[in-house]
């Protein structure tokens, strides 16, 4: 299959490679972006884009104006995870115990070199184009701090993309509706009462408990769930007891749940709280359950949907847009709860026939760079279509 690069971009693709290199080489966790920040201010100001920064804490928002017409938004997200990077790449992370692990110093650096090549080529003719650079998707919800000082502001579509390893270069990834999902957070803690191991009787065993808990609430998404719609419930953490021959007063858990609709994700908070006081009843248990909401489920809009989809095709081809889903969490759906807007992955996976070979989040990530060029042909595409 051949991809179709912008010339503009092939232009100045050693420059958008030099921006995400120097992006990875020097991380930074959510809302500590300083350099990050600093770094896109010396581009914007080089390709001559007027911006405000400390926009949601260390974000950066600039814009192009072209006059009367449509305001559009692409939204880069800026910062790295807690990671030693494991790597002999000669742009390895070169702050200990941090790593652009998830693809985001790629995001700017499309979005840079979007910028870049919107900037200095006449493409637009009308409206303008708004650069966002948002602080701490990573569980921090830069999104949010970006929306309440005014990053939206007069915007008619929004954008964003998501690099992607779960697929090879070539495809891109979207579809209307609901594309992530909401990804909330829960702790369990559950009081017995503590006794001799071999005396049971009259103590309450936390352990018992936190095991009957635990495959009842699977019960949320094998029994209550339509199965023809998509929920999870996972428990990732348990900890409890002290030794073999104690049976143990308080076990803790920890878990996270997802699902695409609002009905579902109220779904499973009702049922984890009427299973909840039934399993501490059954057992005369205290069973304490700290619920917190994440990031909302990320549902795209069908026009700006169909706009990706002819952006993309030029791109990678016809019917490259298969309509992915993920169970990930993500805070662009905060803009989407706001504007029409869609979001999409661009297939990055360094190895075609391996592609789970470095997937998000893992010490060795890497992306296939060609990717970034991809990206940025993409919203290249976009602009000139609603703007040009
Ligand atoms: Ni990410």
């Amino acid at each position: 299959m051949k991809i179709n690069i912008r010339e503009e971009i092939k232009n100045i693709r050693e420059d958008i490679y030099y921006y995400r290199r120097d992006f990875h080489q020097n991380p930074e966790l959510s809302f500590q972006e300083y350099r990050t920040a600093q770094t896109i201010e010396k581009h914007l100001n080089s390709f001559g884009i007027k911006y405000k920064k400390n926009i949601g804490k260390t974000g950066i928002v600039g814009e192009l104006n072209f006059g009367d017409g449509p305001t559009i938004a692409l939204r880069a997200d800026m910062d790295a995870l807690p990671i030693q990077e494991v790597s002999d790449l000669d742009y390895k992370s070169k702050n200990n115990g941090v790593m652009h692990a998830c693809g985001h110093d790629g995001h700017m650096a499309i979005l840079l070199g979007a910028a870049k090549v919107l900037s200095q080529n006449r493409l637009i003719t009308k409206g303008k184009v708004r650069f966002i650079f948002q602080p701490a998707e990573e569980g921090g919800g830069g999104a949010r701090y970006m929306i309440e000082d005014g990053c939206l502001d007069g915007v008619d579509e929004i954008y964003g993309l998501h690099l992607w390893n779960y697929q090879p270069l070539g495809e891109v990834g979207v579809k209307d509706g609901p594309i992530m999902a909401s990804a909330d957070i829960f702790d369990i803690i559950i009081r017995g009462k503590g006794g001799h191991g071999a005396t049971p009787q009259g103590t309450i065993d936390a352990v018992v408990v936190a095991s009957h808990l635990i495959s009842m609430l699977q019960t949320i998404v094998s029994r209550n769930t339509n199965p023809l719609e998509n929920t999870v419930v996972s428990i990732g953490k348990i900890n409890g007891g002290q030794n073999f021959n104690i049976i143990a007063d308080t076990v803790e858990l920890s878990g996270t749940t997802r699902a695409y609709t609002d009905q579902n994700r109220n779904m499973i908070k009702t049922r984890m709280e009427d299973i909840i006081k039934g399993v501490a009843e059954a057992f005369n248990a205290e069973i304490i359950l700290n619920y917190k909401e994440g990031y909302p489920p990320t549902i795209n809009h069908e026009i700006p949907t169909e706009n990706i989809l002819n952006a993309a095709s030029d791109v990678v081809g016809k019917g490259a847009g298969f309509p992915y889903l993920s169970m990930g969490g993500e805070d662009f759906s905060y803009y989407l709860q706001n504007i029409p807007g869609c979001f999409f992955f661009v297939g990055s996976a360094p190895d075609k026939k391996n592609i789970l070979s470095t997937p998000h989040h893992c010490s060795h990530f890497n992306i296939n760079e060609r990717a970034l060029l991809v990206g940025a042909s993409i919203y290249i595409n976009l602009i000139e279509n609603i703007l040009g």
